[in-house]
């Protein structure tokens, strides 16, 4: 499917406002699985570049956790509220489960009460076409702001006694916040396709509807990612050049207009071969799979926030972000950034957006219990007391996200705001 939405209908541009991280902790290294399987540090540097990975220990964290991590520091960077938050797209190869969709459990840390929220199974290729249906919705004015996060627990469903698999892999979030706008620009055009006749090709064979969860499926260990490396590196050796040729010529843009390119961080030859192909300098394309191994969906917006804190994005720049992955699936997208990239945010609404999530957590739980309640205690309207109770705390919940400084209320509303100033003079010199 190819999609060229640069030129919005009713000047309706979908542009990047806020971008966010969430890493585990524990750094594996090289050398730490040189005692777990028969590899070296120095055949996994040379095969793909990694050096280390971050893997989530702790059993408390899991997929939602790293999510929710990452959206509320581009919820922080964008300077908007969750409750103006419209969609919440998680795009995840290791959801918490087959249902609910781990987007709902974002949806309720978050306390993104106004939000609906889904998950999008396109493997690591996934943020992208996360970022192209958030532009879709943005385009036909269904959405306002859409958060789109890519978050992994790979290390969950990784067999730790595969040397093929398990050296590769890592876990992690990130997570951007999309935001209409009248400003020209933001993502200019997407490109997403599929050729799942080499669906066999990168698999987690079991646990679905074709192969349930057995003790014969446990024991051989079909629970766990199967891959044809080689197969796979020949298709996105290829496929990556292809859709960036693809994604920049529907923009109508061509590779030496491109200030950065941020492919999926899956292996170093990989994105070596591919922006050999498209003839790329060095300095345009991002790297950081050295410290963080293939974080599948999520690798495209760590490596983006990175790059960001690198200085490697100015605004209106033009940033390629592309991938591939299980499906087989590739995604593309060009984006003239839009905003400006240092950002600060005030203590004030660091500690309002702390307390707004202690009070969305508080909602949550009261709501969880009211689910598990009889019916008998409840109000005329229906409500029963831990209800009331939730309806009560989101009700504070809103006056606090009101509640604005004198000094902040006065100073030049922040970077989103931005955007519409410039969009007033661009519309000015911009003739029909
Ligand atoms: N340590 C030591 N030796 C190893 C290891 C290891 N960790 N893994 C494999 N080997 C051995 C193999 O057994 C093989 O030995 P043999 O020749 O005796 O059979 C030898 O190394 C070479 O194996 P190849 O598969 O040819 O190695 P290659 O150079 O192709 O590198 C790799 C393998 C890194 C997996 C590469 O094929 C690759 O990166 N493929 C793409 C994988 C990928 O990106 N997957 C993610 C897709 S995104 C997603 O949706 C999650």
């Amino acid at each position: 499917m190819t999609t060229d939405l640069g030129m919005m209908p009713f000047g309706r541009y979908a542009h990047i406002v806020g971008w966010g991280k969430a890493l585990p902790d524990r750094v594996v290294t090289n050398h730490e699985l040189e005692q777990v399987v028969d590899t070296s540090d120095e055949w996994i540097r040379s095969r793909t570049g990694i050096q280390q990975r971050r893997i989530a220990v702790d059993p408390g964290e899991t997929t939602a956790t790293l999510a929710a991590r990452a959206a509320r520091e581009a919820l922080e960077v964008a300077d908007i509220p969750v409750s103006k938050v419209d969609m919440i797209i998680v795009s995840t190869s290791s959801p918490e489960h087959t249902f609910p969709a781990t987007a709902c459990i974002v949806q309720d840390l978050l306390g993104a009460v106004n939000a609906g929220a889904f998950d999008l199974s396109a493997a690591c290729s996934g943020f992208v076409y996360g970022l192209g249906v958030a532009k879709g919705l943005i385009a036909s004015g269904q959405a306002e702001n859409v958060l789109v996060i890519g978050a992994e627990t790979l290390s969950r469903i990784t067999d730790w006694s595969d040397r093929n698999t398990c050296v590769l892999f890592g876990d992690g979030a990130g997570a951007v916040l999309v935001q209409s706008s009248p400003v020209p620009g933001g993502i200019l055009s997407t490109e997403m396709g599929c050729d799942g006749s080499g669906g066999d090709l990168l698999i987690l064979p079991a646990g679905g509807s074709k192969m349930p969860a057995t003790l014969e499926t446990v024991a051989s260990g079909q629970h766990f990612i199967k891959m044809n490396g080689r197969a796979v590196f020949r298709f996105a050796t290829r496929i990556m050049a292809e859709a960036t040729r693809k994604v920049l010529d529907k923009a109508g843009l061509t590779v030496d207009d491109v200030d950065l390119v941020i492919p999926h961080q899956a292996n170093e030859r990989i994105i070596a071969v591919s922006m050999r192909n498209l003839k790329l300098p060095e300095e345009k394309v991002f790297r950081n799979l050295q410290y963080y191994g293939n974080t599948s969906t999520a690798s495209i917006p760590i490596a983006l926030c990175e790059a960001i804190e690198q200085d490697r994005i100015k605004q209106n720049d033009t940033i390629v972000m592309v991938g591939f992955g299980a499906g087989l699936t590739w995604a593309g997208t060009a984006i003239k950034w839009g905003v400006p990239t240092e950002k600060e945010v005030s203590f004030w609404r660091a500690s309002q957006r702390s307390a707004s999530y202690g009070l969305s957590r508080a909602r949550s739980q009261l709501l969880r219990l009211s689910h598990h309640l009889g019916s008998n205690l409840v109000t005329e309207e229906g409500d029963s007391l831990p209800q009331v109770l939730a309806k009560r705390l989101e009700e504070w919940r809103k006056l606090l996200e009101s509640e604005e400084p004198l000094e902040e209320a006065e100073e030049a509303r922040p970077e989103t705001d931005e955007l519409h100033q410039q969009n007033a003079s661009t519309e000015e010199k911009t003739p029909e």
